[in-house]
């Protein structure tokens, strides 16, 4: 480990005691960030720590929304975002009320996929256009948006909590490849929005074909961001702790790995005597890289970047967060 990494992690370990302070880290932040971390998770794993962690400060390695989250369930305390401007593209496709920004390319790509997000509905007009029908939201969402769902979601859970809602049908936003992939694992109807992740979004059926050609003893681990075609390829569907758990319970030795490559960390510490291919190297979440050790001692020196969520959306939030942590 480079020397100055060295220093930095003995400074955040110092004042993390001082502080009183708990470091959350997604599983595709960076392998130093990872290591630092008090607690490594999938957004569901980091949801029920956030909610019962005893600590006074959450410093959060991700994105903006679980920060967000994490002041929804744990209002009490001073949650840290690591970068302020680490957010989520797939979470700012939908709006409570307003229109949706139109984004043409995403920064940190040399060749950018050029989508259009379409603009002209908003939660509410869907809302509108099916009364009565309960909202499951992703969690990859902005806080008002949760504060106006029935319930939230994560890529662990998402037919489970379907299943749990009393009605035949359900709208299911923000990703369409999430919606889908539950569309084919419940007998409920669900009207699905059109946003996606990037990241995932970016694999086709011919990246699965020549990753099964390069490595035909591999088994392939799919995240449910993926297309559905990409999906129906896929030996295991899972969120990014579903693959861990699913890597190591395996017989198998080879595994390709379709998902944020910083999950490769993870997996391959655990697993010392598997191998782990990722499906695409250059699926990387360029925002859920922006934190590094640095960002991490700068939030606890200067105390940002504050995240508080509001009374009036915190509360309506928090029930639909509480509603997803009651199903088991
Ligand atoms: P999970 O870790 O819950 O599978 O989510 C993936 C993701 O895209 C988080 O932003
Ligand atoms: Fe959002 Fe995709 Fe990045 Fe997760 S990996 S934070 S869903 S853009």
């Amino acid at each position: 480990m480079p020397l100055e990494n060295l220093s930095l992690q003995e400074e955040i370990l110092k004042l993390k005691e001082e502080k009183r302070a708990i470091i959350l880290s997604h599983n595709y932040q960076r392998d130093e960030v990872q290591d630092i971390a008090d607690f490594v998770g999938d957004s569901l794993e980091l949801s029920r720590t956030a909610a019962t962690i005893k600590c006074d400060v959450i410093v959060f390695a991700g994105v903006n929304f679980m920060a967000e989250s994490a002041s929804i369930l744990s209002p009490g305390k001073t949650v840290l975002l690591t970068e302020i401007d680490a957010n989520c593209p797939m979470a700012d496709m939908i709006r409570v009320d307003s229109p949706r920004p139109v984004r043409k390319s995403f920064p940190g790509f040399d060749n950018p996929p050029q989508y259009v997000y379409p603009v002209e509905f908003t939660l509410r007009d869907i809302k509108a256009q099916h009364p009565g029908v309960p909202v499951v939201t992703y969690v990859n969402t902005t806080a008002d948006v949760k504060a106006e769902s029935d319930i939230c979601c994560t890529s662990a859970n998402v037919v489970k909590v379907i299943e749990s809602l009393p009605e035949d049908k359900v709208i299911c936003i923000p990703d369409k490849n999430l919606s889908m992939w539950a569309q084919k694992n419940t007998k409920k109807q669900v009207i699905a929005w059109d946003g996606f992740c990037h990241v995932h979004e970016r694999v086709t059926p011919d990246d699965v074909k020549k990753a099964k050609l390069e490595h035909p003893n591999a088994v392939l681990m799919a995240h449910p961001e993926c297309r559905i075609e990409v999906l129906e390829m896929a030996d295991h569907v899972t969120s990014t702790s579903g693959m861990l758990r699913f890597a190591k319970s395996s017989s198998e030795k080879e595994f390709i790995v379709g998902t944020e490559i910083g999950l490769l960390y993870r997996l391959r510490k655990e697993n010392p005597e598997k191998v782990f291919y990722p499906l695409r190297r250059d699926m990387i979440c360029p925002n859920m890289k922006k934190t590094t050790l640095k960002s991490v001692l700068r939030a606890l020196k200067e105390n940002n970047y504050t995240i508080k969520v509001p009374e009036h959306i915190r509360v309506p939030a928090k029930r639909a967060l509480d509603r997803m942590l009651e199903v088991k």
